[in-house]
């Protein structure tokens, strides 16, 4: 089973995803996580993110790996490192080069293809997984996903101005939206929530209802409770 959950930075698919996943005991995979381990690479590396000719040369030395939620560059743990404003700022270049999003996608079917997932991103349920059994399209008003934002990089010490953050939202949802490769947009038979107004209970419990509805799905809490 594969549950694609995409939408813009700040909408929620982390938290949702993780919650998810945890809920019906299945496995998550974070996307976004693959593509800021790759842009840390590029900038420790020195390369210009810009630079699509350069990263692919690069690219090859990259070895990105997961254990959970944390993540790997070439071995070392960079879980908390590749949320940090310097990569937020550059990972939007990179992830719109193709040989970055093949070798990625490849990667993601791989790790999905293992196991019952739950995978969050912006291309899952149109590009990665177009034949996901449940597709969700998360949403919210740019000043709530502002908002949220700057409390998480409060929360981590980075002292970013609100305008900052909602500049840095606005120009990755416009490059993650315009570019060629797999831009960021719903699936046609994606289900939209608009999460502005929701508690993360609420909007992870419309996921869990969706999956609970569909009779061939034994919930891990479920069976717990029996
Ligand atoms: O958590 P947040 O919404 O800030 O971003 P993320 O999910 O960590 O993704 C970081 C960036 O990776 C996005 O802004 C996209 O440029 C890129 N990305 C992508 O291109 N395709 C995905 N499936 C996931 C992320
Ligand atoms: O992964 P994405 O960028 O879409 O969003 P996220 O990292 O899951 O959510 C961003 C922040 O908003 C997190 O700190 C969540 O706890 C918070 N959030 C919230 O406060 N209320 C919601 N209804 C959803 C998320």
């Amino acid at each position: 089973m594969i549950i694609a959950i995409d939408g813009p930075a700040g909408s929620g698919k982390t938290t949702t995803a993780r919650e998810v996943a945890r809920r019906l005991g299945i496995a998550r995979l974070d996307t976004g996580a693959m593509y800021r381990a790759i842009t840390l690479g590029v900038l420790e590396a020195g390369l210009d993110p810009q630079d699509s000719n350069a990263v692919e040369d690069l690219l090859d030395s990259l070895q990105v790996d997961m254990e959970g939620d944390r993540i790997f560059l070439n071995g070392k743990e960079v879980t908390d490192r590749i949320r940090l404003s310097d990569v937020t700022e550059a990972v939007s270049p990179v992830s719109a080069m193709k040989a970055v999003r093949e070798k990625m996608v490849s990667l993601q079917r791989e790790i999905g293809l293992k196991q019952d997932c739950v995978v969050d991103g912006r291309d899952i349920g149109t590009v990665v997984f177009p034949d996901a059994d449940y597709k969700f399209f998360l949403v919210a008003d740019t000043r709530v996903r502002a908002e949220r934002r700057l409390k998480e990089q409060a929360d981590k010490g980075e002292n970013l101005s609100l305008d900052e953050v909602t500049r840095q939202i606005e120009m990755r949802d416009r490059m993650d939206s315009s570019r060629d490769q797999s831009p960021l947009k719903k699936a046609d038979d994606a289900i939209e929530i608009n999460t502005s107004n929701l508690t993360i209970d609420q909007q992870v419990q419309r996921i869990i209802d969706k999956v609970e509805s569909n009779p061939n799905v034994t919930m891990k809490e479920s069976l717990m409770t029996e």
